[in-house]
């Protein structure tokens, strides 16, 4: 069943107190989420034994890491494998976003190392993908995009892919106040669903949900998610403010 989702990425925010007590206020909100709806957060490494303790009596809601190292395990100083958080109990984590791509130069073919290692450890990938500003403005970005699930993802077979979740994320959206509108996310997510329908069949890509990220606020959340193809979203800045993250996730379809 293709699930509706609201992902809070903390990104490096928050100290433990403040993550402790947004997590509370977002809980204490006790939003009903529906069986095909989910919650999740994906919070900085040190905190996800402490969110995980947190969700684990709440239906539907869960616990992401923001990355994890493309390497199983061994001297890679500072970086998490995908066992080490399978050992925590942790179910998703986020790959891939626009600012690992950037400032940690992880490319494609890393990332799909890394979502082979998240599917051998049970962990769903949350696969980020989107085109910069200048390849939107050469009207480029389908070709873009569609690559980016290629060279990650188009190895694995129907059984493994259908476990992902995709994200799409406009650069010149994140953090900028510059939402994609309604028309330039559905058309975009349309268009993902085609690709992946070629791919691997209509009835595999009808299941896989595609979330929407670049500053989702709570104003423009329902608009967004109203969309056939958006499936919820990936949420930076609005999801440090509990009541704005509890609207988020009641925009839900
Ligand atoms: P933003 O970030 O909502 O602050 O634009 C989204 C993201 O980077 O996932």
């Amino acid at each position: 069943m293709r699930k509706q989702i609201a992902a809070a990425n903390w990104k490096m925010n928050l100290t433990y107190p403040q993550a402790e007590n947004l997590l509370t206020d977002v809980l204490n909100a006790q939003i009903e989420l529906k069986e095909d709806q989910q919650a999740i957060f994906a919070v900085p490494s040190p905190y996800l034994m402490m969110a995980n303790a947190a969700v684990a009596s709440k239906d539907n809601y869960f616990i992401a890491a923001q990355n994890c190292y493309n390497k199983e395990s061994g001297a890679y100083t500072g970086e998490i494998s995908t066992e080490m958080l399978h050992s925590l109990n942790i179910e998703y984590c986020v790959i891939g976003h626009s600012e690992r791509r950037e400032y940690f130069g992880e490319s494609n073919q890393m990332l799909a190392e890394k979502i082979n290692l998240c599917l051998e450890f049970e962990i769903t990938p949350i696969f980020c993908c989107g085109e910069p500003l200048t390849i939107r403005e050469a009207a480029t970005q389908n070709n873009y995009v569609e690559n980016q699930l290629r060279e990650s993802l188009f190895h694995l077979t129907p059984d493994q892919l259908q476990k992902i979740v995709i994200a799409y994320e406009p650069i010149w959206a994140i953090g900028t106040g510059k939402t994609a509108s309604t028309e330039q996310a559905q058309e975009m997510h349309a268009y993902l669903r085609s690709v992946l329908a070629k791919q691997y069949g209509q009835n595999l890509a009808d299941n896989i949900s595609i979330l929407y990220g670049g500053s989702v606020k709570s104003g423009n959340a329902k608009e967004l998610f109203s969309c056939e193809d958006v499936d919820g979203g990936l949420v930076g800045g609005a999801s440090l403010i509990a009541a704005d993250f509890i609207k988020i996730i009641q925009s839900l379809k």
